[in-house]
């Protein structure tokens, strides 16, 4: 062994083992693995570099695509450091084949590598399709899912097959009582009228002599119950399916098995299926006698390759804990609220029917309480055929943590299995502190995530809503973007919402657009232009800003044309600071109390000028003119309208100051009046938000970057409501619509609208990325990295990862001890600025792995006292006293100082001379230093 070993080392001569100290990793098409059925015609290839040395950049790629041998597309030995989204520039692609792709790089060491990969075209035109779409001739009574069926027999060798499928509905495809592919929810959400995606499943494997295809169809988005008004056919009465197997057989020959009038369906086992109000599987049904199909003229232009990651299974959580409530209800526990359903084995009696039901949490006396869901109500019930079996549903989905079994009478823990739902995107970003409630606000906002990344963005997964509103993803896409690769996932969405878009309306306020036309909203809308631009800062991907550059266009255009003569937008209905705190108590008004219009219009100026950007990004010269003359008058028009003369807001809330500030619209001579008028509302709220969607994503940011940054750090680390970790210590494993989903008194809000799985406020997300861990990109696609990470108070080590288009950047850092440690990777072909806590000058560096230690007097944790004391705190303190005493000796004598005992020390200070601060500030360091020396 050993002296086998010892020849390949010495066989490889010095120029292979320098080839072999850098490799290609991930060589990915339309950022997929070795992608089947796309359908882009000028497919985009990217890959990463990984090296064993330091500061390796590229220096020249070349790529060649051949198809069955024969080169359609030689790039040529290019000198360049380009390794993400390189556009195929070859031989027009044909439909249904496949493409060998061969990338082989250079870089500036002297090495040399390459790495293959292919991918495999689809249709490429929804007319190409040669099938016929089908439906049934059921009564409207019938509730049961269609199956539409086909037996046929193969004579020859299969060399290759493909199935290309769709439905107007939810679909799943069975070759001989087997299902095809691992994925759920075909073909996805989108508006059916105009634009369908199909499906790709390579079943080469499956097919026998004697075989039968069999589609069952669900009611799904399609025809299926949706909105708050739970009402069904929202885009037509009967399902329908269209499929088509491409067979080539060894002989070279083909051949096509497609869906036309020769085709029967029946019923089978699902009886009933509805996203909201679960599925009835009944496995002692038997099938109905087959009919005839009927063809269904419908437009098959509107096809068009899946564009995003399939939704599936990504986890399989096992059951936690089984319950018998105070009630008498037989619970199970998961642990994790998820999006999903339970599959269940069993072997119960002949026509046994169990009954799962679903919610998100049990109420404070330890009740099922699945009055979150509202009139979604979550039913799955399988019946028995008195064998050993396992059930899962296949059209529905349920937002739960907990289930309440009846029809069974041993319950075994075993038995039960939360499968969790979503478009199965890769994880990109990890984020780990030294504090657990952190570390459980982090986990909360990726569930977030996955519960609400099925197939579209939604609002939450559980109650009858589940809509892609606009709004939510908008706030929530910077986050989203660093936890997960929502490259594809934006794409696909953003088409869907370019689509329904109109010049009367803009942009609705959900996409799909199911609630008919109203006119766009602020924040909501601004979706059309900020999420493409969060796509191409983050994956460097400039075809979206192409792509989306009219829908851009539009929803700016849309928002000129509503302004009045002052140039601003000021009509209209307006969602304003959504569930903000600050408005009146007992109001029933949700838009907070920051001025509707003044958030319009500062959404107004931040996405013309990401117009702006853009134009100039894909050479719209003109328009790029145009926008930035228009972004200069609203900006002007902004300041005369909602910051005085002096510079005080006209509406002081924390929105309003967050907006002025972090979208740059006052005037530089007015940012610190702003900035004080912000820090002075926190402190009248006990150093606590109040803010709503709008505000919540940017105020760390504004705080971090306006030389607050510990009072961001303050505001994040509170633990009571309303805060972030307020929720993690009352339990919660996702991130809630509403500060205060569940009351102190562990009552719940009431209002009717009370999802515990709800992304928004996840939003902060991309604060601790970007300012705790320090992640940031100089250029779009982090091509140019800074890291700068933050310290605050509470946290004394974070450790980061993200895995840009580049490969893994990682930044980690500790301080305690009196010692600072940074250890940062930095990817290959790429470059970084380091900003190092506590060091004034920052270090440029290549990729490579760096470590950094070094001495420090800062102690990072939370302090006994701050400014968040009370004053009566304070005053226990003999050495306070003394201190006061000694440096404003009237404060202690003031007739009114009892009636300042319960208030903080930020609050008085926000009542008081500035001055106080300071002393504050000196009596809370000398309190906590004699602590220390205790
Ligand atoms: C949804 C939201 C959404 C809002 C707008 C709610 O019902 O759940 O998150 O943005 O409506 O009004």
């Amino acid at each position: 062994m050993n002296s086998w070993k010892k020849t390949i080392k010495f066989s490889v001569n010095n120029k292979e083992r320098k080839r072999l100290s850098m490799k290609i990793t991930d060589l990915l098409i339309e950022y997929r693995d070795n992608p089947i059925g796309l359908d882009v015609k000028k497919p985009r290839f990217s890959w990463k570099l990984i090296s064993n040395e330091k500061d390796v950049l590229q220096t020249a790629y070349r790529i060649i695509v051949t198809k069955e041998g024969e080169i359609v597309w030689n790039s040529g030995k290019c000198d360049s450091s380009s390794s993400v989204l390189i556009e195929y520039a070859g031989q027009e692609l044909e439909k249904c084949s496949i493409y060998k792709v061969q990338v082989e790089v250079w870089d500036n060491k002297g090495n040399q590598a390459s790495k293959t990969g292919t991918f495999e075209t689809g249709l490429l035109k929804g007319k190409n399709f040669v099938a016929d779409w089908i439906t049934h001739s059921f009564s409207e009574e019938e509730t049961a899912c269609p199956v539409f069926f086909k037996e046929f027999e193969l004579k020859k060798e299969v060399a290759k097959a493909r199935v290309y499928a769709s439905a107007l509905g939810v679909y799943e495809i069975k070759i001989n009582g087997e299902k095809v592919g691992d994925t759920f929810f075909a073909p996805g959400w989108t508006n059916y009228k105009k634009r369908i995606q199909y499906q790709t499943y390579q079943v080469d494997e499956m097919l026998k002599e004697k075989n039968k295809i069999e589609i069952t169809v669900g009611n799904g988005w399609y025809k299926g119950i949706l909105g708050f008004t739970c009402t069904p056919n929202h885009y037509g009465d009967r399902v329908a399916a269209i499929a088509e197997i491409h067979i080539t057989y060894t002989d070279g020959t083909t051949e096509i098995i497609k869906t036309d009038k020769n085709w029967s369906v029946t019923t089978g086992s699902i009886r009933k299926s509805e996203i909201y109000m679960g599925e009835t599987i009944d496995t002692t049904f038997l099938a109905t006698e087959p009919r005839k199909v009927v063809q269904l003229p419908y437009d098959k232009e509107l096809l068009t390759g899946q564009e995003s990651e399939p939704v599936r299974i990504t986890k399989r959580l096992p059951a936690k804990e089984l319950i018998t409530t105070p009630k008498g209800e037989k619970v199970i526990d998961f642990g994790q609220n998820i999006a999903g359903f339970v599959e269940l084995k069993v072997k119960g009696e002949k026509g046994q029917k169990i009954t799962i039901r679903h919610a998100e949490t049990l109420d404070k006396d330890g009740n099922f309480y699945p009055d979150t869901l509202r009139q979604a109500i979550s039913i799955d019930e399988f019946i028995c055929n008195g064998q050993e079996q396992t059930f899962m549903p296949h059209f529905t989905f349920h937002g739960f943590r907990y289930i309440a079994i009846e029809g069974l009478e041993n319950i075994e823990l075993e038995n039960f299995t939360a499968c969790v739902l979503h478009t199965d995107m890769k994880q990109t970003g990890t984020f780990k502190t030294s504090n657990p409630l952190v570390n459980q606000l982090q986990s909360n906002i990726e569930w977030s995530q996955r519960g609400n990344f099925l197939d579209i963005p939604t609002d939450c997964p559980q109650r009858d809503e589940r809509l892609g509103w606009t709004g939510d993803a908008q706030v929530f896409s910077g986050t989203a973007t660093y936890n997960f690769n929502c490259a594809l996932f934006f794409t696909k969405w953003l088409r869907d919402l370019a689509t329904e878009q109109t010049e009367e309306f803009g942009v609705p306020h959900v996409v799909p657009n199911i609630l008919g036309n109203q006119e766009g909203a602020a924040a909501w809308g601004d979706a059309a232009v900020i999420i493409p631009w969060v796509v191409y800062q983050t994956y460097g991907d400039i075809r979206i800003l192409e792509e989306q550059y009219e829908s851009m266009k539009g929803w700016v255009d849309y928002i000129t044309s509503r302004c009045g003569s002052n140039g601003l937008w000021q009509t209209g209905f307006q969602y304003g600071d959504w569930l903000a705190l600050d408005k009146e108590e007992g109001s029933e008004d949700r838009t907070g109390a920051t001025d509707k219009y003044l958030v319009a219009n500062a959404y107004y100026a931040y996405s013309t000028k990401i117009l702006v950007e853009t134009a100039k990004i894909i050479q719209k010269i003109d328009d790029a003119q145009k926008y930035e003359n228009l972004y200069k008058k609203i900006k002007r028009a902004f300041n005369e309208e909602y910051i005085t003369k002096t510079g005080r807001m006209v509406s002081e809330t924390q929105t309003a100051c967050i907006l002025a500030l972090h979208f740059d619209l006052a005037e530089e001579q007015y940012r610190e009046r702003i900035m004080e008028t912000l820090k002075r509302n926190i402190a009248e709220h006990k150093n606590h938000l109040t803010t709503g969607f709008v505000g919540t994503p940017y105020l760390c940011h504004v705080l971090s970057e306006n030389g607050a940054h510990d009072l961001a750090g303050t505001i994040f680390m509170k633990e009571d409501y309303p805060s972030w970790l307020y929720a993690v210590k009352k339990g919660a494993t996702t991130i809630w619509e509403r500060w205060n989903s569940i009351l102190p008194s562990g009552d719940f809000d009431e209002s009717g609208m009370n999802s515990l799985n709800h992304y928004a406020y996840g939003s902060i997300g991309e604060w601790m990325y970007r300012k705790l861990a320090g992640i940031n990109q100089i250029e779009p696609g982090y091509k140019k990295i800074l890291i700068k990470p933050m310290f605050i108070k509470g946290i004394h080590s974070v450790e980061a990862t993200f895995d840009s288009m580049y490969g893994k950047i990682k930044s980690a850092w500790s301080c305690k001890d009196n010692k600072i440690i940074v250890n940062v990777e930095i990817p290959a072909n790429t470059t970084a600025i380091i900003y190092l806590p506590e060091k004034t000058e920052p270090v440029e560096i290549g990729s490579g792995s760096y470590h950094w230690e070094y001495a420090t007097d800062t102690n990072l944790e939370l302090a006994r006292f701050s400014m968040d004391s009370t004053l009566k705190e304070i005053l226990d303190e003999p050495l306070a006293i003394q201190l006061l005493n000694q440096h404003a000796p009237e404060m202690l004598d003031h007739p009114m100082i009892q009636f300042a005992y319960q208030l903080t020390l930020s609050e008085i200070v926000a009542m008081a001379p500035s001055e106080s601060g300071q002393l504050f500030k000196i009596v809370i360091d000398a309190l906590n230093k004699a602590g220390e020396n205790h």
